[in-house]
């Protein structure tokens, strides 16, 4: 039977990046005692808030169908919220909700690319951007960031690969898997070249609660980027929910009036129960993420002080959200040879830089999202493989 190119164009960037993480879960379901520390997914449960307020619309009867845009309480809350922020005008106008910052993405490339239109992007990147540029028909564009420089996207970086097909940079802001931070200098250079050659600018700020130190910029908070800027976030991290598929678009209005049509499309509406429990979340103060800055930030010291005297090794703490990526190139082996020996060998399942773009070859990611016990366990295994203990 015939397909359309789409299911081609994607048919190697969808679960192939995860092939040792789905491995080490295959090990675990057959009885092995492993550490999965190779998927960013909340160790802690959901924000007691999020759960009483979906449990309580539900029993309301919020079960029904709803709009494509949003619930309108929950849409005037996020226009609030980004306002307050940005300390500009952000309307309801401004913003639609969706089932997680995936499905935002996805919907920004559908919205904005035709074939062959390219989106610029900072390499090491977060592993479904591949395929949310691919499916429709652009072309992926990745920006060599640096180590030397803790992986912020400079706009200078960004310049040489500009041509007359450039649509959009996409930016992740905190990183995965680097959790480098972008600083307002960062922002404005990259928002000045956009402006240059009028592209958009979309923002993927998922992990926006979970910077350790310092405040967190957007580039909607510069007033002359709100006319190229998409934000893309969720509650998935923010509020330990990523099963939840709650999150938005926050973009101008013309944009927002012509991909609603496609959400709708795709999606029939949004789900009222969620649209009620995230707005209780929202707008409730948000110990959960509190509680995940302090323990990410403690588990990314231990990996740290653990790996800080062996000499093949070059590790720094991260600034924000919940993987360490560390550098093993001086070992002269693959991030793939070593996360398979990883887990042969000490029982630890951490994910090889290679899958994140060609700038993380010979790199590593840790997810914090494991015990302080596991943690302690994932340290010994590392530093077994890094000295060549034997098994
Ligand atoms: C950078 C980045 N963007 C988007 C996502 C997907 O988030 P969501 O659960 O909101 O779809 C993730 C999930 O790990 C991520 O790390």
């Amino acid at each position: 039977m015939k397909y359309g190119d789409i299911t081609s164009r994607l048919a190697n960037l969808g679960g192939d990046k995860w092939a040792v993480h789905l491995k080490a879960l295959k090990m675990k379901a057959d009885g092995a005692d492993i550490v999965i520390a190779s998927i960013g997914e909340p160790e802690i449960p959901p924000s007691p808030i999020l759960m009483q307020s979906c449990h309580d619309a539900l029993t309301a009867g919020r079960a029904g169908y709803s709009n494509g845009q949003g619930e309108t309480d929950l849409l005037q809350t996020l226009a609030k919220r980004y306002a307050a922020r940005s300390g500009r005008a952000i309307t309801s106008a401004n913003v639609m909700t969706v089932p997680g910052t995936q499905t935002a993405l996805y919907l920004t490339m559908m919205g904005l690319l035709n074939p062959g239109d390219e989106v610029l992007v900072g390499d090491p990147f977060y592993v479904s951007y591949e395929g949310v540029v691919a499916a429709p028909g652009g072309r992926f564009v990745p920006v060599p960031m640096s180590a030397d420089n803790g992986f912020r996207l400079q706009a200078r970086d960004i310049a040489p690969h500009i041509t007359p097909r450039s649509r959009a940079i996409l930016l992740t802001t905190p990183h995965n898997p680097t959790g480098a931070v972008l600083r307002p200098e960062d922002l404005r250079a990259i928002g000045d070249l956009a402006k240059e050659h009028d592209l958009w600018i979309i923002s993927d700020e998922v992990y926006a609660e979970l910077v350790f130190d310092g405040a967190f910029t957007s580039p909607l908070d510069f007033a002359d980027l709100a006319e190229r800027t998409i934000v893309v976030s969720s509650i998935s991290k923010s509020h330990a929910a990523p099963g939840f598929r709650s999150g938005w678009i926050v973009a101008p209005e013309e944009f927002v009036s012509r991909v609603l049509p496609l959400s709708e499309t795709i999606l029939f509406g949004n789900q009222p129960f969620i649209a009620d429990a995230t707005e209780a979340a929202l707008l409730a103060p948000n110990t959960t993420a509190q509680d995940m800055r302090s323990s990410y930030r403690r588990r990314a010291q231990m990996l740290v002080d653990g790996l800080a005297d062996l000499p093949s090794v070059r590790i720094s703490l991260p600034d924000a959200g919940m993987f360490v990526m560390f550098d093993i190139r001086d070992t002269g082996r693959s991030g793939e040879a070593f996360a398979e020996d990883l887990l042969a060998r000490e029982a630890v399942s951490v994910l090889p830089g290679e899958v994140f773009g060609t700038q993380g070859a010979g790199f590593v990611r840790i997810s914090l999202t494991i015990t302080d016990t596991d943690m302690q366990r994932v340290v010994r295994g590392l530093a077994n493989v890094l000295k060549g203990v034997p098994a």
